[in-house]
């Protein structure tokens, strides 16, 4: 079996599945049963001065029958005294020594007050810290979270007093609710940060009640933006980890979060770069139970490659993406019909014929009526495979070029190397 042990800056876990800062990871409780049920790591429901929370918090969007398909909620760090959490984050740690305690933190942005935690919180024995510079609400409106989050200085210097006093780790969770979060992130590793984390929830509103025209959640007849979070936001957050493990000037060791509910979601992080993830809404989902599965699904997937450590996955798929700039504009894939699978339901054919490019024709033979790709018209643009209901039953092939690769940018130099005067046998 694969060694699935993982070490994020130094934190050290059994296994790369956390459990997010976030309701499953409120008490020694919780947390210690996550560790029983094979979790291997835990960053604490971000602690910070008391707070009081709302009755009506969360919300979810069911899309098309898959219930949670997306999660909002405003609710704020966690409302139990500072005291309470230490104990039991204490008592945790003493239990469970190999699993990985993470204190999550959120203060206002003066050093003294980072000082002050960061003590606190390393005197009961934390592996590490993350710094929450990312919940969107509530805190926000305080100068707190994504309003320090969004501030690339403030990241800077607030990850700077953190790390003055910090003896462990320190990981900065950043908020996706910004332009371009590499920004954030480099600021957070001038300011020290030992690793980032990525993503925060996304700004939300989860839907309207068109009866009673209240917000969904409500509290008493108001809304508020919330924070979007589950299987929705996972391309939004695979494509900012990929962006920060790509960055020249990042180069510290991510955690990933955001929408991931399988262990071949982990798998995908882990490739983009992340060295280990977290998780939250699968969890408040489907109970901590699902990291068996999760585990199970590791180990096997990293057997059948013959991989020996999970850490070889990390950053596996980086150097494959890259900008639009760089792509190869002379590679060439064609949509195929296989008519043997194919069940007729011209699904493609009107999608094709009504918002791409009518390059798929309805015939008819001998056996019947029949789908066929005009392949000279096709631009390889997938939609027909996306719609298709039958798995395989239209295949995208490449279509071999006598072309050398050439991108828009190799496009641009060469432009531009014609115009200062060479010639296009100097050029090529
Ligand atoms: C109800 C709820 C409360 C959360 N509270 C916190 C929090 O206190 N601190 C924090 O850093 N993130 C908090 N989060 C964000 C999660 O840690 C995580 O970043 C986010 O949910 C994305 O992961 P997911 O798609 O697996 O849920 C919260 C999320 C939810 C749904």
């Amino acid at each position: 079996m694969a060694d699935l042990t993982i070490n994020l800056a130094g934190i050290k876990a059994p296994n790369p599945f956390w459990l997010a800062s976030a309701p499953p990871t409120n008490t020694g409780y919780q947390v210690q049963r996550a560790f029983e049920a094979g979790w291997g790591g835990a960053v604490w429901k971000t602690l910070g001065e008391p707070i009081i929370n709302t009755s009506s918090r969360f919300a979810a969007v069911h899309f098309n029958g898959q219930r949670v398909a997306g999660f909002n909620n405003i609710e704020l760090i966690t409302d139990r005294p500072l005291e309470v959490n230490l104990k039991e984050i204490y008592e945790t740690k003493k239990r469970f020594p190999n699993h990985a305690v993470v204190a999550s933190l959120m203060v206002e942005p003066k050093r003294e007050k980072w000082h002050e935690i960061v003590k606190r919180v390393e005197d009961v024995g934390v592996d590490g810290l993350e710094l929450n510079f990312g919940c969107p609400h509530g805190m926000a409106e305080r100068g707190m979270g994504a309003a320090s989050g969004q501030q690339p200085d403030l990241v800077e210097k607030q990850t700077m007093w953190a790390k003055e006093a910090a003896k462990t780790p320190v990981i900065v969770k950043l908020t996706p609710n910004i332009t371009d979060i590499t920004v954030t992130a480099r600021h957070a590793v001038m300011g020290g940060a030992d690793a980032i984390s990525m993503i925060n929830t996304i700004n939300s509103l989860a839907g309207v009640d068109i009866h009673s025209w209240n917000t969904i959640p409500h509290v008493g007849g108001k809304g508020a933006h919330g924070g979007y979070c589950g299987p929705a936001v996972k391309p939004i957050a695979l494509n900012m980890v990929a962006e920060c493990a790509r960055h020249p000037e990042i180069g510290v060791p991510i955690s990933g979060i955001g929408g991931i509910s399988t262990w071949q979601d982990a798998v995908e992080f882990m490739l983009m770069g992340a060295s280990g993830v977290q998780i939250c809404t699968a969890a408040m989902h489907h109970g901590f139970r699902i990291v068996e599965e999760m585990i199970d699904g590791l180990n096997n997937y990293l057997d059948e490659k013959g991989i020996e450590s999970v850490m070889e996955l990390v950053g596996k798929s980086v150097q494959r993406y890259s900008n639009w700039g760089d792509l190869d504009l002379n590679y060439k894939v064609v949509a195929r019909i296989n008519t043997d699978t194919c069940i007729n339901c011209n699904k493609c054919h009107i999608a094709c014929e009504d918002t791409s490019h009518q390059c798929i024709d309805m015939l008819t033979g001998a056996s019947g009526n029949y789908l066929e790709v005009r392949e000279e018209d096709c631009v390889g643009c997938n939609l027909c495979s996306i719609v298709c209901p039958v798995d395989g039953a239209i295949e995208m092939v490449e279509i071999a070029s006598d072309l050398n690769p050439m991108s828009w940018n190799d496009r641009q130099r060469t432009l531009a190397r014609l115009n200062a005067g060479q010639t296009e046998m100097e050029v090529v």
